[in-house]
């Protein structure tokens, strides 16, 4: 006779235990992801708050909120190739997004009120890729790391009097940037604005030989000084004014230039710039068709993240993109979530 099967023994709560154990692996890994255990750790939220120590401006970016939305496209002239597979760099003509803005949190600055003005730009290809980049027009950036530009935030907000003298004291580095917001003309238009990538990448030709790279977007248009009380009296919003004033009479021109590193340039401080003479490529122009609507363009829902980068660019020691990566997706998760606080108008506006 077959023996009956025995039922395996039953233990009631090991199942229990295990569900436990991995919610509590999960909650751990969650806690110590949000910087709960380290209080002092720099984490995306602590970076994207640091930003707005007054309020956060609800619905719009966490920096940079001000700005204005175009459509346009790069013309590639060949010689990139020589630097970057990227299909960007053929010659060619492809598609641009972008965004001319301030470097402020609020959304409703007087545009005479804010030193750095800045510019997104995604450019796409047929193979399916994006260059997403944001530059900024002043030649340095203030500070040597994410970590810095961290406690750089928290000194600005701090109503200790010498907290801006303690902070320089640090951090010497920042002299640099001073010096070129107190002397560097201002200009009444984006038109006529540098814009610098800043952050250092490598490009990767079709060779395999890598460059480690910086770019920028020098304007046409020729320069015109304006003092910043002159240009205080042409109202809040005239920098978008006169972009749409401008674009209407035809358009913009930009052309981008790569410089490449020489063997020991800092390659990883965004705060140094690199010695005159390094080589410079001319790879193509930027051309500015059509100002959009802000806030109901194509800009509104897309991060100007700079680590999208095509194959043929990779990023470099610098470790900024990584930072700013994370702190850029941390703001766009907000302000998308925040919708209601700035609703669309458009009558075919989305939710
Ligand atoms: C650790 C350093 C940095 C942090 C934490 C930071 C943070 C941010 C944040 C939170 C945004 C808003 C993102 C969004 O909601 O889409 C932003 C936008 C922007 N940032 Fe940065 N940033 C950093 C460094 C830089 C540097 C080095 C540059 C220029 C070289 C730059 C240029 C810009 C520009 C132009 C925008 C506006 C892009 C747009 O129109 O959407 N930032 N930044």
């Amino acid at each position: 006779m077959i023996p009956p099967r025995q039922s395996p023994p039953h233990f009631p709560f090991g199942s229990l235990i295990l569900i436990a154990v991995v919610i509590g692996v999960g909650a751990a890994a969650f806690a110590y992801t949000a910087g709960w255990f380290s209080p002092h750790r720099l984490t995306p939220d602590r970076l994207v708050d640091a930003f707005s120590p007054g309020g956060e401006p609800l619905g719009h970016r966490r920096n940079h909120a001000k700005g204005i939305c175009f459509t346009g496209h790069f013309e590639a002239n060949g010689a990139g190739s020589a630097l970057s597979s990227a299909q960007v760099f053929a010659r060619g003509q492809y598609p641009a997004l972008g965004r001319f803005n301030l470097a402020t949190a609020d959304p409703n600055a007087a545009d005479a009120t804010v030193r750095v003005r800045g510019m997104g730009l995604s450019i796409s290809t047929p193979d399916g890729q994006e260059w997403r980049s944001a530059m900024i027009d002043a030649p340095i950036f203030p500070v040597s790391t994410p970590q810095v530009f961290y406690q750089l935030l928290l000194a600005s907000a701090s109503k200790a009097p010498d907290a801006m003298q303690t902070f320089a004291a640090a951090h010497p580095e920042i002299a640099a940037f001073g010096a070129w917001a107190k002397s560097a003309p201002w200009t009444g238009s984006y038109a006529e604005d540098r814009y610098n990538g800043l952050n250092s990448f490598v490009f990767t030709n079709g060779s395999d030989a890598a460059t480690t790279v910086r770019w920028s977007l020098l304007p046409a248009a020729q320069p015109v000084p304006v003092s910043p009380e002159d240009l205080a009296k042409r109202g809040r919003d005239f920098l978008e004014q006169e972009i749409v004033e401008r674009v209407r009479g035809g358009p913009l021109r930009w052309s981008m230039m790569i410089t490449v590193a020489n063997p020991g340039d800092p390659t990883a401080d965004p705060s140094k710039a690199w010695p005159e003479g390094r080589r410079a490529v001319e790879v193509g122009t930027l051309v500015v068709q059509q100002i959009e609507d802000e806030r109901n363009g194509p800009c509104r829902d897309i991060n100007f993240d700079p680590t999208v980068l095509p194959a043929g660019m990779r990023t470099s020691d610098d470790p900024f993109p990584a930072a700013r990566s994370s702190a850029y997706a941390k703001s766009y998760d907000r302000r998308t979530a925040e919708a209601s606080d700035y609703p669309r108008t458009a009558a075919d506006a989305k939710p």
